[in-house]
């Protein structure tokens, strides 16, 4: 019997399940099973997005045959031709003779390779960026070399802004119902084998990765459905912003992952003792016995976490052969960009140590810890000292910066700004009309106050133009920018003065709402129009209390936060050439070189003044 679900109204989830699978690849266990995920497009043509692992090709048939209501299958577009995703190839072709293959000529090599049947009737050749239009649908092809092998391609369809992202963005464990990743608690139950599935699957290509998501962050996309795992509709920066970290080999935590290889609990017993160490001084720590787990799960936590250490026993006059898997592992996945400590032991001619160096020292980036720590046997009272000076050599890289109040000291009588940049602000396009002049500003501070009646306070600089047209015509637009904006629109309504310039000028057409003020619908979320009942005069600025009139979204992009512009949005400030010194701009990044600045300095870009600047 079939089994598919709805993913929109003209596209549906023909995957299917396997719970029965042991070893994915032959490597990775999979106790939770794992999806094979295929979608049909129902346009004016059907398109079918790759096929499924020969171990579900009967429910996955049955799917097809439900959701195709008696039409027949126009398209394949086949993305990648591993065969958890392309075994059916073959069958289906047979079952719709008339079927056109869209794939790029690698994709073709390789099916040719795997598979034996007359496909060269069956092509439809695609490049880079080339287009397929399916009735209301346009498809655009966007190649993805070694996202996990060489041949694959996503696709992006730009009338549903949905891109079909291949292996990237999948997760093992197979689907228990839902199938969107918010219907779950994804970061609870299922962020860990998102991580394991990337760092073991794809985690050695992340400079590959890297240059895919550069070519995503060029598309407006609101949905992503992967080969594997949950279809993310909502939130999507909650999977994007991991793949950003683990794609550069950032790690998600601070803390101390220990992975130790022990024959009769020696090793061990130094492992756990540093492990305690760490924790008295505060730092989060994870244990485990490579002997024991899985390496795909250590692979995995050791993308996760800052530090590594890595205790074993020689063995042989070698690294105990656990143990030595695991870092071969750890190099063949590129693990890089991490400090790392080694324990070593021996009873006689200790070797582990020196090798355990030799295989990580050929990783890019990892920094070990010079003082490693070397067991005779076991571990003596008088050697404690050693794992000790580790634990304190660790645990410098986790000193507290200087400012920063520890729970146990007094609390400082001062306003430290860094502490009011702590507050999670929006950012958001505010809008006024006053007669013919529309104008526009970028503020921070929305908020709804009231439910019955609709009412939210909005804190506006009384230096922008835009105050004083609300203040003269109670009404206003506030434009809430989602994720996507780009800087210019920073520059367009946050670096010039309305008094001046026409910040609508070049926008296209001018969307009003029923007050007549304009609002921006491009990189925004949600628009409310509101009337203000009152102003507080707060010095600088001006709190408005407005009742809303109208409020409506645009789209289930996130709201871009005030972090998550300066980690993600604003360019980041370049040094002044050569030994030149110089302050740079908190808000906009401007640089002004020079020794000093002055109290009175404005920033020329942005306006802010010269507390908003720091020393490069
Ligand atoms: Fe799920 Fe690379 O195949």
């Amino acid at each position: 019997m079939y089994c598919i679900k709805k993913v929109t109204d003209d596209l549906v989830w023909v995957g299917a399940n396997d719970r029965r699978l042991a070893l994915f690849e032959g490597v990775y266990s999979v106790p939770t099973g794992v999806s094979y995920n295929s979608y049909l497009l129902t346009d004016e043509k059907t398109v079918l997005f790759d096929t499924v692992d020969k171990a579900v090709r009967q429910r996955f048939l049955e799917n097809i045959e439900e959701a195709l209501k008696g039409r027949k299958l126009d398209y394949l577009v086949v993305q990648h031709v591993e065969p958890d995703h392309s075994a059916v190839i073959p069958e289906l072709i047979r079952q719709h003779p008339e079927i056109k293959i869209v794939c790029s000529a690698r994709v073709l090599e390789f099916i040719k390779q795997f598979y034996d049947f007359d496909i060269d009737s069956h092509i439809h050749l695609v490049e880079e960026n080339e287009t397929l239009n399916t009735g209301k649908h346009t498809l655009h092809f966007v190649m993805a070399p070694m996202v996990h092998w060489p041949e694959v391609m996503m696709t992006y369809d730009s009338t549903a802004k949905i891109l079909f992202s291949a292996d990237a963005f999948g997760c093992f464990g197979a689907l228990n119902g839902a199938l969107f990743a918010d219907e779950v608690d994804f970061a609870k139950d299922y962020m860990d084998e998102t991580r394991r599935y990337y760092s073991n699957i794809v985690g050695k290509y992340g400079v590959q990765v890297e240059s895919v998501l550069d070519k995503a962050s060029a598309l407006n996309i609101e949905m992503i459905c992967p080969l594997h795992g949950f279809v993310w509709r909502s939130n999507l920066s909650e999977i994007i912003s991991k793949y950003m970290l683990w794609s550069k080999y950032e790690p998600e935590e601070r803390g101390v992952m220990i992975a130790y290889a022990s024959v009769y609990g020696n090793t061990e017993n130094a492992a756990e003792i540093l492990a305690c160490r760490l924790r008295d001084k505060g730092i989060k720590t994870v244990i485990f016995d490579v002997s024991v787990t899985p390496a795909s799960e250590i692979v995995s936590a050791a993308f996760k976490w800052s530090h590594l250490v890595f205790a074993s026993t020689t063995y042989n006059a070698g690294i105990f052969v656990t143990m030595e898997a695991l870092l071969n592992d750890l190099a063949a996945h590129n693990i890089q960009n991490r400090r790392v400590a080694i324990i070593e032991n021996g009873s006689w001619a200790a070797t582990s140590g020196s090798l355990i160096r030799e295989i990580l020292g050929k990783c890019e980036k990892i920094n070990i810890l010079e003082n490693n720590v070397s067991i005779l046997s076991g571990l003596k009272a008088a050697q404690v000292s050693d794992i000790e000076s580790m634990a304190e050599a660790i645990g410098a890289d986790f000193a507290v910066p200087a400012g920063v109040v520890q729970n146990n000291q007094a609390v400082p009588n001062t306003v430290d700004p860094a502490a009011m940049f702590k507050l999670s602000y929006g950012l958001f396009v505010l809008t006024a009309r006053d007669g013919n002049k529309d104008n526009g500003c970028i503020i921070n501070t929305v908020m709804q106050i009231t439910v019955t009646p609709v009412k939210i306070t909005i804190g506006v600089n009384k230096a922008n133009y835009t105050h004083d047209m609300i203040l003269k015509t109670g009404k206003f637009n506030v434009s809430v920018l989602s994720e996507g904006v780009p800087f210019r629109v920073f520059q367009q309504f946050g670096f010039h003065s309305g008094k001046d310039t026409d910040k609508f000028a070049g926008s296209g057409e001018a969307l009003r709402t029923p007050n007549g003020v304009r609002y921006v619908s491009e990189w925004t979320n949600g628009v409310i129009s509101a009337e203000v009942k009152e102003s507080v005069d707060c010095g600088t600025h001006t709190l408005f209390i407005a009742e809303v009139n109208q409020a409506f979204s645009l789209s289930r992009e996130p709201s871009v936060t005030y972090q998550y512009y300066f980690d993600n949005i604003k360019p980041k400030p370049q040094p002044p050439k050569g030994n030149k010194k110089g302050f740079v701009c908190k808000i906009c990044g401007y640089v002004h070189e020079g020794d000093t600045l002055p109290d009175d300095f404005i920033c020329p870009l942005c306006k802010h003044g010269a507390a908003d600047f720091e020393r490069i």
